[in-house]
């Protein structure tokens, strides 16, 4: 092995065989929240590229907690049965880790597909809207739906839903469980000050922000077992006037490592009010600054492209782990073209040798 992206990585109780993580990826195409052959088809090719760790889309622990009515879900037995199969077939194709993420969208929920328009539904559609839930009764934006603020009672029958697809999850044989508290979904929409305005006790100071969200933590850790991975997905920064901050970050990853989570992945933004400066790994110095200041394992995520790019924040000691998105889209063999160009060998399987251009007799006429 010559580099860290190929180095195996301990995530608390398990081992991924490198530092690869597929990221989280909502597909929009299931029904009845019943992952589909879209899904089977995604996330075995997945599989197969040899990535160490490949989390499932964000997975709904309640049907109004879906983004849009193709969103996956995780809370009857149609569903478990389904991820069940696809678990066993991903695990039966590809070396790494296989792991789902929990999730509500709270107020973003109840929206069209992404090639839909991404709007709120409107009423009388033919697939039809639903009533949301949030932090307070305020919509996301101008013209989103009007969510219901959620009472101490349903915050804390919410936290027993995250227990109940943990459970689930356990039984459909996963070894990674990711909590979604970024992206302005629900979680966040507590964590945030621009979304939670709340005078009681699940608003105000950052220690109250985060109350609602740490109680869900500690309900998903006191349902999943200790010998398998439990991570978080936290928000960096609001990228906002008065948002939440990086310190705020380094806090909520301070409350998950003391809950006994194994690491975060640091994303940021989503909130109406984000004003994301985008640029290559423009999400790695929160990452970074997570890592040093909370001393939790930490992924790196957001326009890491590149394998060179990938191994220099892992060599600098910005992360521990680096996840891919859009580019696992491009290439869902990103990590064999990663290993070749690190000077690593090729995590292919042996059915797919035979493809690689360089086994192939009289490739060099090809390329010239
Ligand atoms: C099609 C698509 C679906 C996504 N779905 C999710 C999701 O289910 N959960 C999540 O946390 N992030 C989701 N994201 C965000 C990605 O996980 C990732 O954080 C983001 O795309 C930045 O990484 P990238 O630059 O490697 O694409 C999605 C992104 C894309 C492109």
């Amino acid at each position: 092995m010559t580099s860290l992206l190929f180095t195996p990585l301990q995530l608390g109780p398990l081992a991924a065989p490198n530092r690869i993580a597929v990221a989280p990826m909502c597909q929009y195409s299931a029904i009845d929240g019943v992952p589909q052959p879209w899904h089977r088809q995604h996330l075995g090719a997945l599989a197969v590229s040899g990535a160490g760790v490949v989390i499932a889309e964000a997975t709904a622990v309640v049907p109004e907690g879906r983004i849009t009515h193709g969103c996956t879900g995780l809370w009857h037995d149609g569903q478990e049965r389904a991820w069940a199969e696809l678990v066993r077939d991903m695990k039966a194709v590809g070396p790494g880790l296989v792991g789902i993420q929990l999730a509500h969208a709270g107020r973003k929920a109840s929206s069209q597909r992404p090639w839909e328009g991404g709007a709120p539904i409107p009423a009388g559609a033919a697939e039809k809207p639903w009533q949301t839930f949030s932090a307070t009764a305020t919509p996301h934006a101008d013209g989103w739906h009007r969510p219901e603020q959620l009472d101490s009672g349903a915050i804390k029958a919410l936290a027993d839903a995250f227990a109940a697809s943990a459970r689930r999850a356990e039984r459909a044989g996963f070894d990674v469980v990711e909590l979604h508290a970024a992206h302005g979904y629900l979680l966040h929409q507590f964590f945030s000050p621009l979304s939670n305005t709340r005078t009681d006790s699940y608003g105000g100071s950052l220690e109250k922000r985060m109350r609602a969200p740490l109680e869900i933590a500690a309900a998903l850790r006191g349902a999943w077992p200790r010998d398998r991975v439990l991570g978080a997905r936290i928000s960096g920064s609001d990228w906002a006037e008065g948002g939440a901050t990086p310190d705020d970050a380094v806090v909520l990853a301070r409350e998950l490592k003391a809950l006994g989570y194994d690491w975060v992945c640091v994303s940021s933004g989503a909130l109406a009010q984000s004003k994301v400066q985008v640029s290559p790994g423009y999400q790695v110095p929160f990452a970074a600054k997570v890592k040093r200041e909370a001393g939790i394992l930490t992924r790196a995520v957001g326009m890491i492209a590149s394998p060179r790019q990938a191994e220099d924040i892992l060599r600098a000691g910005d992360a521990d782990q680096i996840a891919l998105a859009r580019a696992f889209i491009d290439d869902p063999r990103w990590p064999w073209r990663a290993a070749e160009a690190l000077g690593d060998p090729a995590p292919v399987p042996p059915p797919c040798l035979r493809g690689r251009p360089a086994t192939w007799p009289g490739a060099a006429l090809l390329k010239s």
